[in-house]
């Protein structure tokens, strides 16, 4: 029997009359690019999320972009982010030429530690090179970081806050979903994503109407907006006036339709994860550490994520028996070669210490309790 990491396939025969329909629409219609199902999924995403807007665009790091682009963030100044991340929450900073200034993380749950945060925060300010301007928390492996922390600290700073919830679209925090907290909420929506796609594809999530607007222009090569065009005539497509600099990073229509198939079961699908959570805590209980969900957090497994000692070995072993794994992440970013030079006020040794324990197990909404039980039974015999 061989068990996959996340089974799409699973999940697509569960749904495929419904997402086979989407498609053919899409094809009917022959809309492919900003089509009707792109502005009706942007409503889905932001009623789900209690936002008032939702922006669509290609991808997760794109999403990322976008608010910093919108806030004019550029040389000069500081962002805030863990380095116990993906790639892409720190690589957009340099896109815009900012710097992201590193912050440690908490050692239980692998969000940013807002006490760190804030001395970070003081220690730029001290040096005086660098203007703090943004915040991007993450909620790592799918569980909210502690927003009320993180943003009173934004608060307190004059700074934008940014959720990094590509892999935690649809956690809550005592019932709040992160923008209750956040300027702007970003999300990816690749294949392997709690809430993934056919392909690429990525949102934001905002109150802020003048903040959409901007990005809509953004993501459309900087395409005059209407109040970009106030006083002025223009008699031709708004698109071939351009008041930013932009970029081409629209949702295609198909992921769009996919999506809005896919968010009709996502509910469903948050709720199987939790019962799949609660199976390997309860099979691997005095094992193997365990992940630990900040009080009133809802997660919605991105990964189950355990440590060891050796998870190198740990990794080898699991492989013989066929049980696939993954290690997010062997690496942080500040000892990433291209990014080592950026700042890491009070140096980071919790992320240090995590990057080497590390290792996720199979995780999805169709994992079966006797497929789990293979896993659990081989993790016990590999420890
Ligand atoms: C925390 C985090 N941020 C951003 C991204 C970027 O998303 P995308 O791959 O859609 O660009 C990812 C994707 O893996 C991620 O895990």
């Amino acid at each position: 029997m061989s068990i996959p990491f996340i089974d799409l396939a699973a999940q697509q025969r569960r749904i495929k009359p419904a997402i086979d329909a989407a498609i053919q629409r899409v094809l009917a219609h022959g809309a492919y690019v900003m089509g009707p199902e792109v502005k009706a999924l942007e409503a889905e995403l932001a009623a789900f999320c209690g936002a008032k807007l939702a922006l669509s665009c290609a991808n997760g790091t794109d999403a990322l972009a976008l608010p910093l682009m919108a806030w004019g963030v550029g040389a000069g100044d500081a962002v805030f982010c863990p380095s116990f991340t993906f790639t892409a929450t720190a690589e957009v900073v340099p896109w815009v030429g900012a710097e992201p200034v590193f912050v440690d993380i908490l050692p239980d749950t692998y969000n940013l530690d807002p006490v760190k945060l804030e001395a970070a925060i003081a220690a730029v300010k001290a040096e005086g090179r660098l203007t703090p301007k943004v915040i991007v928390a993450v909620d790592l492996f799918g569980q909210p970081a502690d927003y009320p922390a993180i943003a009173a600290v934004a608060q307190k700073h004059g700074l934008k806050l940014i959720a990094d919830s590509a892999q935690g679209f649809g956690c809550t925090l005592n019932g709040a979903h992160p923008i209750r907290w956040a300027d702007a909420v970003t999300t990816s929506f690749f294949p392997a994503k709690p809430l993934g796609c056919y392909g690429d594809g990525g949102a934001v999530l905002t109150d802020d109407a003048e903040l959409w607007d901007a990005m809509d222009s953004l993501r459309i090569h900087g395409k005059a907006q209407p109040r970009d065009l106030e006083g002025r005539t223009f008699d031709h497509d708004p698109k071939y006036m351009n008041t930013r600099i932009g970029m081409n990073s629209r949702l295609d229509t198909l992921q769009a339709a996919i999506l809005l198939e896919k968010l009709k079961v996502f509910p469903e699908e948050i709720d199987l994860r939790q019962a799949a959570a609660d199976r390997y805590a309860e099979g691997l209980k005095g094992v193997v550490k365990t992940p630990a969900v900040i009080e009133g957090g809802r997660s919605v497994w991105a990964q189950y994520t355990i440590e060891h000692d050796d998870p190198d070995a740990l990794v080898a072993k699991l492989r013989t028996v066929g049980v696939p794994t993954a290690r997010y992440y062997p690496i942080p970013m500040h000892q990433q070669a291209p990014y080592a030079h950026f700042p890491q006020p009070g140096g980071l040794p919790v992320s240090e210490a995590a990057s080497l324990r590390v290792l996720s197990l199979p995780m999805h909404a169709d994992l079966t309790p006797e497929v789990q039980a293979t896993v659990i039974e081989a993790v016990r015999a590999g420890v």
